[in-house]
């Protein structure tokens, strides 16, 4: 038995890591379970660990317990696995690397431009350059850099492209991401070193209207170059007073949302100085633990009439092209998911408005209140690139920008040759976990659209979608935690965001809506408290406990949902003094500040239904209570807090009593409205003759609703697992197949790539949330489910005009997979199981069967 999957913190060999005391993970191949481990880690020829043999089955979690270790350091880690006949195998190893742990090891300083920036412009890139000589032969060499802004770095002519659009974003008040780079290749003799700083997420244009300047007027980036000659000796390059800048380079502007200006006549004269800025007070420079920001796939273009290319895919990234034009020419491109009626790119489902000049506070709310902009208006996000040819052949890739697209419309006299464009998905390097097939091609479909909308939205944070907003909605975040979590592997991605949700909290509890930070506070604020938006606090850490296995990320995450809780506790009770008197649960109902509801049911659901807008909604705020309560009772269980657990059990229990008070005794569950009754049956506010009769009218309501989908935001995910737990298998199937519209397949069979925010496309077409109906595909058709620490359950159930399904999850107890086929004797199952694992598998007949490693067929 070996071990496979080496990670560390969840990472693959990181660079610059900033925990001195990471855990090591890893699968298990060949045998059938591990009885024990050896980890052996060195530096150098040091063994700074030796763990000895541990009896233990464990693979993940397992902490480095050597020497302390230091900056820099890197640490090859060794492993061997015994099996259950107590023999030995094949040590495999692999590597971390330190980063730079303490604020001392800083020597650089932050620089720079030298202007007086001001709110009302916006600036062009900023251009810092240095050169210097390596004296002797570079044995290796390493770059730490940081920006409040967004930086890259060009060493002898290369960019450096291993984490793109870095530092990435935190909230620049609390915590500054810093990479690592191996850049030992890129030096020579003579060097020259270029930094680029453009506006990024912490200067440009920010959230649905555009506001800028969101934590500053002034960009920095820091830079510190360490080079390791063959002798020995070491040597540090590191911004400063010294370095040259100039901002005349041919990016005169650019900004994450709105795109780049650029023209390539114009090069950085770096006639002038950079000026060292403060370092920003109090606030750490950390080493990035998330996978890195880094290009992937790249698209080739369709010429499509009126010079608009189609690169079949909607993602989220950037273009690169070639055009041999005229000097002075320009090229006009606009990026969009979608083409109007005449075949232009139309961005009117994903753009709102923005006073010229920007914002005033006065002007914003106004806005916020009446949806009026004072004065001239601008479209935010423009999502375009004006590129001016030199007149030689030109090269254009974007370097500060990201655009939520599919096509482009290119306006200029240049010939377009479309061969010489390609499109560029970027997004948080994650390793794809997840797969799905089966028989119905639309459904496999969906399932690349949800990833493709994963991808699009997975930027160093989970975002609502890549234009319009592109904010870290708490809501999106949850919905799709667990899809997500099939798909790709998310263990670091997550691990970086619950920390984003730490530096979030305000000293009251409450936590925003939309995290890290990103202006607009008066209204994130407000929204914050929305039930199923701020529930992520608990739902999320106890998901990636679940999902991972990580007790730690729940200690942590315990201060800051017990906060959260209280705040919530302190808010029960109806606002209306006589509401609050006449309902015996009022210490137990839910419904104070602004909560969304279920938000974005079917228009014409809504009309059929619902009577008209609900200010408060203490049906869903209740509803969530409970679940969350519940919830929170649990978690104070795994971590040993009794008395904590028995105050969420008390809330738990009331908030029950309410709901039935406030929704079943009054006869609300008497409907067609699909949320109204699905909510309650997931989030266990039925019992026994009421959650029969609720399933019964459930499966009805679907019926009426000729299998359509007429949920909205909150509770799409629980449909098809509602149906499958009321017995109503085939409604379920029915529903997931169904092409007519709203529906999932209703999307793909009018040529989605990407999942949309809404069922007729018109608002964002890069939405995942609805997308989280993939999780049913992986933890119900095909039935994988995570049970625990090395134990799986196996429950698929076959149903509908599916002839066959298949699932694999690179689970992080190892690959398992599921899948079924209906043959003329019946249905045959196949199981999967890893190494060092065992699963529960229960399938439709009945049968029940506990199987261990390999590959199994059961009939
Ligand atoms: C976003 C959503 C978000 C919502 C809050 C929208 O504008 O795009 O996905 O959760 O606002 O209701």
């Amino acid at each position: 038995m070996k071990a496979i999957r080496l990670r560390t913190d969840y990472l693959k060999e990181p660079l610059g890591l900033g925990n001195p005391k990471p855990r090591f993970y890893w699968n298990c191949e060949g045998g059938v379970k591990q009885t024990a481990y050896q980890i052996v880690a060195k530096v150098g020829d040091e063994t700074v660990w030796n763990s000895g043999k541990v009896q233990s089955s464990s693979m993940t979690h397992i902490c480095y317990a050597g020497r302390e270790l230091k900056s820099r350091e890197r640490v090859t880690w060794a492993i061997k696995l015994w099996d259950e006949n107590d023999v030995g195998g094949e040590v495999c190893s692999s590597w971390f690397e330190l980063g730079l742990l303490n604020p001392s090891d800083w020597k650089a300083k932050w620089i720079t431009g030298d202007y007086k920036p001001d709110r009302k412009w916006r600036c062009s890139v900023d251009c810092f350059r240095k050169i210097f000589s390596a004296k002797k032969k570079v044995a290796n060499a390493r770059l730490y850099a940081s920006a409040r802004g967004v930086y890259d770095v060009i060493i002898n002519g290369h960019r450096v492209e291993d984490f793109v659009l870095a530092p990435g974003m935190t909230d620049y008040r609390k915590r500054i991401q810093y990479q690592t780079y191996d850049v030992t290749s890129l030096l020579k003799e003579g060097n020259t070193i270029e930094l680029r700083l453009a506006d990024g997420w912490f200067r440009g244009s920010s959230a649905a209207y555009g506001v800028t300047n969101v934590y500053g007027t002034q960009t920095s980036v820091i830079a510190q170059l360490e080079i390791t000659y063959v002798d020995g000796s070491r040597e540090t390059v590191c911004t400063n007073e010294l370095w040259s800048w100039s901002n005349d380079g041919p990016i005169r502007f650019a900004d994450l949302k709105d795109g780049e200006i650029v023209d390539s006549r114009m090069k950085p004269s770096y006639c002038a100085r950079a000026v060292v800025a403060d370092a920003p007070k109090n606030v750490p420079l950390i080493a990035s633990g998330n996978v890195p920001v880094r290009e992937k796939e790249r698209f080739e273009a369709k010429q499509l009439p009126g010079n608009v290319l189609d690169f079949g895919q909607n993602i989220a990234g950037y273009l690169e092209f070639t055009v041999r034009g005229k000097p002075g020419q320009v090229l006009k491109i606009r990026c969009g998911e979608i083409l109007d009626e005449n075949g232009n790119v139309d961005l009117s489902g994903i753009q709102e408005s923005r006073p010229v000049k920007g914002w005033s506070q006065m002007g914003l709310i106004k806005k916020l209140m009446t949806g009026t902009v004072d004065g001239e208006a601008v479209d935010t996000p423009l999502q375009e690139i004006a590129f001016t040819c030199s007149g030689g052949e030109d090269h254009y890739k974007t370097s500060f920008a990201v655009f939520g697209f599919r096509y482009v419309q290119i306006k200029t006299k240049v010939a377009i040759d479309p061969a010489d464009f390609a499109a560029i998905a970027v997004y948080s390097d994650m390793e794809q976990t997840g797969d799905f097939t089966c028989s119905n091609e639309l459904v496999n479909k969906l399932l690349q659209n949800t990833r493709w909308s994963m991808k699009g939205n997975y930027l160093d944070l989970p975002t609502d979608c890549p234009t319009r907003e592109r904010l870290g909605w708490t809501g999106d975040a949850q919905i799709f935690f667990d899809t997500g979590a099939y798909l790709m592997d998310t263990a670091a991605f997550f691990r970086k965001w619950l920390i984003d949700m730490e530096d979030a909290q305000y000293k009251d509890g409450l936590l925003p809506a939309v995290l890290p930070y990103q202006g607009v506070e008066m209204m994130y604020k407000a929204t914050g408290v929305s039930v199923g938006w701020a529930d992520a606090v608990y739902l999320i850490p106890y998901r990636y406990y679940k999902r991972f296995g990580d007790k730690n990320m729940l200690e942590r995450s315990w201060p800051m949902m017990k906060k959260y809780a209280d705040y919530v506790m302190s808010h029960l009770g109806h606002s209306d003094k006589k509401e609050a008197k006449a309902n015996p649960y009022n210490a137990y109902t839910y419904e104070k500040g602004m909560h969304l509801g279920e938000w974005l049911e079917p228009a014409e659901f809504q009309e059929k239904i619902s009577a008209g807008k609900q200010p408060k909604h203490p049906e869903e705020a209740t509803a969530y209570l409970h679940l969350t309560m519940k919830t929170m009772a649990e978690i104070a269980d795994i971590l040993g807090k009794a008395e904590d657990k028995s105050v969420f059990l008390r809330i738990a229990v009331g908030s029950k009593k309410a709901y039935d008070h406030l929704i079943v005794k009054a006869g609300l569950l008497d409907t067609d409205r699909q949320a109204k009754l699905v909510r309650p049956l997931a989030l266990g506010l039925l019992d026994g003759d009421t959650k029969k009769q609720a399933q019964e009218r459930l499966v009805k309501a679907v019926e009426n609703f000729n299998y359509c989908v007429g949920t909205g935001f909150l509770s799409t995910v629980f449909l098809l697992p509602m149906l499958t737990e009321a017995g109503a298998v085939e409604a379920a199937y029915k529903m997931l197949e169904n092409t007519q519209k709203p529906s999932w397949l209703g999307e793909v069979v009018d040529g989605a790539t990407t999942v949309w925010e809404n069922w007729d496309g018109t608002a964002s077409r890069n939405h995942y949330s609805p997308g989280a109906v993939c999780q049913w595909l992986f933890d119900t058709v095909a039935g994988i489910q995570v049970s625990g620490e090395n134990s799986f359950r196996i429950v698929p159930v076959p149903g509908g005009a599916l002839t066959y399904a298949k699932a694999s999850y690179q689970s992080p107890y190892g690959v398992v997979e599921s899948s079924w086929e209906k043959t003329c004797d019946g249905v045959k199952y196949m199981v999967t199981i890893p190494a060092n694992t065992t699963a529960e598998v229960l399938l439709p007949t009945g049968l029940r069967k506990t199987l261990g490693a390999g590959q199994h067929e059961i009939k």
